[in-house]
């Protein structure tokens, strides 16, 4: 089914009817699964006649439960068919082209009106700038925040003083500068907050609530001191001195944090460069980290790194994109702390620099997203829903030096549009996702 590209108008109907009947046999389906003690039947007060059955419910010698069950997943089949044929198609559209060297590019509603708008960092002009989102799929010109950073590289948002506005974060390398912008709740922000300069290099910044006390912490990857390190949070959005988690990841370029282990804390991950290393750091809960377990050192120039469950077992997947090798991989989480060896889901991501996972075309698992810096390819691979994917798709094919992707509904319709950065081009751009099915099989 790989390639078929839309020929004409969706038949809108067919997809539309098999999803009325989906929802209404899986409800009725999920009705019968229910734990029943005892057989019941009675009639109510009503003349409603009930009928609880534990085992099969026959009815003139059909099999009434069995039956619903293998409709249900005919018609669920017929859909994932109908996903396959039509793929999501994306339409670009121009948010910038002046943010000098665009590297980094991230979504948030910022101004608590209900739509996600677009936070972007330049890594020639240093600048960090929102774009606010009118709602109809436009965004204002750029909305500078940040102007003087030396080689901005990071840009990332989050609610840092519980005013319940979200707050921007950024991470810059040549003044070694890890901050925040106060977002005061009125379309401004603050001056450059920082949160600490005694870092070589910080390349990329993250938000996440390492200690579970409510707060979100800070975390960075610094590349020439080979550090990722954390940034205890007081909930005042005062932070402490960087905890170093290690300073064995050589040339480390990114951090992301994930339960890994389903402890109930956010593990930390890093992509190290020199030493190809994806690397996680389990949480002791206690506010230290244990010391750095390699995830794979077998790819080539490791840049990113993401986690997403990917094969829907309940566990959260890592995956990496890495520069040298053009490779997008993932790693399964065998649940008790290990990994896979790396899994390819594409060796033709040149240049690869960035990776997402977001369910792209609504059938209920996580496809991944690539941005290549040396083709210029946004890409997605559909995921067969098992850890499997389909040959890569392009988005975009001229997103020069892109640098990064990122997903979110940018138009308010239910389903995941695509953002991306590209340097050469100066761009931030969005990519209209009109796939018919997500908005409604979310609610499934
Ligand atoms: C019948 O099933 C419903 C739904 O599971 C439950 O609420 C009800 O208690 C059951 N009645 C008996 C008598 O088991
Ligand atoms: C989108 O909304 C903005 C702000 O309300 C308005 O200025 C603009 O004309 C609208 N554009 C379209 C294409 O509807
Ligand atoms: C950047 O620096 C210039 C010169 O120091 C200053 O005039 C300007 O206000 C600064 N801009 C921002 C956004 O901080
Ligand atoms: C936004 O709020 C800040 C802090 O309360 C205030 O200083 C600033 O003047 C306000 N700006 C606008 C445009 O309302
Ligand atoms: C950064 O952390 C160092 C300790 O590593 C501390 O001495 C310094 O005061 C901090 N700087 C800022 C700006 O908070
Ligand atoms: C990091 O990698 C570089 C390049 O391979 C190497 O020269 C350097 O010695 C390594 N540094 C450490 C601390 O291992
Ligand atoms: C934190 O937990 C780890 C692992 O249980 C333990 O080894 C360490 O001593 C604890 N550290 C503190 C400061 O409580
Ligand atoms: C983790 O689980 C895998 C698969 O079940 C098993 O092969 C491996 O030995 C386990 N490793 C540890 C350290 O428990």
């Amino acid at each position: 089914m790989n390639g078929i590209r839309r020929a004409g108008p969706l038949p809108l109907p067919l997809p539309l009817l098999l999803l009325l009947l989906l929802l209404w046999v899986v409800g009725l389906g999920s009705a019968l699964d229910a734990d029943v003690e005892e057989p019941f039947i009675d009639v109510d007060e009503d003349g409603t006649l009930i009928i609880n059955g534990s085992n099969h419910i026959i009815v003139n010698g059909v099999d009434v439960l069995e039956r619903i069950t293998s409709l249900s997943s005919a018609i669920e089949t017929l859909l994932e068919l109908q996903i396959e044929l039509y793929p999501p198609g994306f339409e670009k559209h121009v948010i910038t082209a002046a943010i000098d060297g665009a590297i980094s590019v991230y979504g948030a509603d910022l101004d608590n009106d209900g739509y996600i708008d677009v936070l972007s960092a330049g890594f020639g002009d240093g600048t960090i700038a929102w774009y606010h989102n009118h709602g109809n799929g436009t965004f204002s010109a750029p909305l500078i925040v940040a102007a003087n950073l030396t080689t901005a590289r990071s840009v990332y948002a989050a609610d840092l003083d519980h005013d319940n506005y979200i707050d921007i974060l950024s991470a810059s390398e040549g003044d070694d500068t890890v901050a925040w912008y106060r977002n005061y709740g009125n379309g401004t922000f603050s001056n450059q907050i920082i949160i600490n300069q005694t870092l070589d290099g910080p390349r990329s910044v993250y938000a996440a609530d390492l200690d579970n006390d409510g707060n979100m912490d800070v975390l960075s990857a610094s590349v020439n001191d080979n550090t990722i390190a954390w940034y205890q949070n007081n909930g005042a959005g005062v932070f402490s001195a960087p905890k170093p988690i290690t300073t064995a990841a050589n040339g480390s370029l990114a951090v992301y944090a994930a339960d890994l282990d389903n402890d109930g804390h956010l593990d930390v991950l890093s992509a190290s460069y020199y030493d190809n290393k994806i690397a996680w750091y389990h949480n002791n809960g206690n506010g230290t980290f244990a010391p750095q377990d390699v995830i794979t050192s077998a790819i080539d120039g490791a840049w990113t790194v993401y986690a997403a469950d990917l094969d829907n077992d309940g566990h959260t997947d890592v995956v990496s994109a890495s520069e040298l090798d053009h490779m997008i991989a993932w790693y399964r989480n065998r649940g008790n702390g290990t990994f896979s060896a790396p899994i390819t889901i594409t060796t033709a991501a040149e240049g690869a620099q960035s990776v997402y996972a977001a369910d792209l075309d609504g059938d209920g698992d996580l496809d991944v997203l690539s941005a290549a810096y040396t083709n210029g390819k946004i890409t997605w691979y559909r995921n067969n829903g098992d850890g499997t994917f389909a040959a890569p798709s392009d988005i975009d094919t001229t997103a020069k030096y892109a640098r990064c992707v990122y997903a979110a509904d940018l138009d308010g319709d239910g389903d995941l549009d695509v953002l991306s950065a590209s340097a050469d081009d100066n761009m931030i751009a969005w990519y209209r996702n009109d796939s018919p099915f997500t908005p409604i099989l979310n609610q499934t």
